[in-house]
């Protein structure tokens, strides 16, 4: 079975950090490997996308690739066919699958039964490639550190699990201020609890989340597929805002983190947002230079 990222966890600390080699490397243009030259890429969405769809195309050309943009409307994937079948016909046209939808199991399905690597694009579970791009994003602005202090405030989703994944596989003080009933995944928790070189904080007091913090975090209160929810997420969140009272907590050289789409006003402020201490965009850019890493690394 060829290697996927279902989610960071299948990854050793050892294997990340070479993602994060590979990346600077091509990031400054030392290396520029082509290890899709003359294949497809199959890139499923049944979520909307800006960054992951442009970055994975992009990436995908600059890799010699060519993209296949595929909308769930077309597949129907599970239902039209099973994912079992899916996996291995598109197996038989292209080189690499990245898929962006709900159901984690639908990706670890598609990984199982695929012949080639599977991309975690984002599911209601984790959002792998995102993390793994801002923590490099982290490398790039921050004095070197053995554990940088990551503080995210807000809702308990996809992003926050995905920290939590890093921080099972490599020395993170991770800290999350959320409401009570909008806690990170449980099992995903006690995996981050269990690696002792990592330090994990959950608290209801944002202020305890982000004290003395080199980066602080925030994402959208209500995700996809959740915005119904939306009205309910801003009652139980707001006290989570990343304003300017807030971030005057954090370490004074301290870096703010946003996956975007932003909600600004709702979980971040324009003055944050816009602030000399926001990196939102390079952490953007980043995206396309952590994908190139990430399936340079899994077709190697
Ligand atoms: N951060 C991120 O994944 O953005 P998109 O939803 O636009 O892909
Ligand atoms: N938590 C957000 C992340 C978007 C990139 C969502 O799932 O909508």
């Amino acid at each position: 079975m060829p290697r996927s990222l279902c989610q960071i966890t299948d990854f050793s600390a050892a294997e990340i950090h070479e993602i994060f080699d590979l990346c600077a490397k091509m990031k400054s243009g030392k290396i520029a490997p082509r290890p899709l030259e003359g294949k497809s890429v199959a890139c499923i969405f049944t979520k909307p996308s800006l960054r992951t769809r442009v970055s994975f195309e992009v990436g995908i050309a600059e890799l010699g690739g060519n993209p296949v943009y595929i909308t769930d409307p077309e597949i129907k994937l599970g239902q039209r066919e099973s994912i079992s079948d899916a996996a291995r016909v598109l197996s038989r046209y292209v080189g690499l699958i990245m898929i962006r939808t709900f159901d984690q199991s639908d990706v670890e399905q598609l990984a199982k039964y695929a012949s080639v690597p599977v991309v975690n694009g984002l599911t209601d579970l984790v959002h792998p490639c995102q993390i793994l791009g801002d923590y490099f994003t982290i490398l790039e602005h921050m004095e070197p550190k053995e554990r940088y202090s990551v503080a995210y405030v807000g809702d308990g989703n996809n992003v926050s699990n995905s920290w939590l994944n890093l921080a099972a596989r490599i020395p993170l003080d991770f800290r999350i201020g959320t409401a009570a009933d909008c806690q990170p995944n449980a099992a995903i928790l006690e995996r981050a609890k269990a690696n002792r070189d990592s330090r994990v904080l959950i608290t209801e007091d944002p202020k305890e989340a982000v004290g003395g913090a080199d980066v602080i975090y925030t994402d959208v209160w209500a995700s996809m597929g959740q915005k119904h929810l939306a009205e309910q997420k801003l009652q139980k969140l707001s006290k989570y805002q990343l304003n300017s009272a807030l971030l005057g907590l954090a370490s004074s050289k301290a870096i703010v983190m946003h996956c975007l789409p932003a909600e600004r006003g709702k979980e971040i402020t324009d003055e944050v947002m816009d602030g000399p201490q926001s990196v939102v965009f390079d952490e953007a850019e980043n995206r396309l230079h952590i994908q190139k890493a990430i399936m340079t690394f899994l077709l190697k």
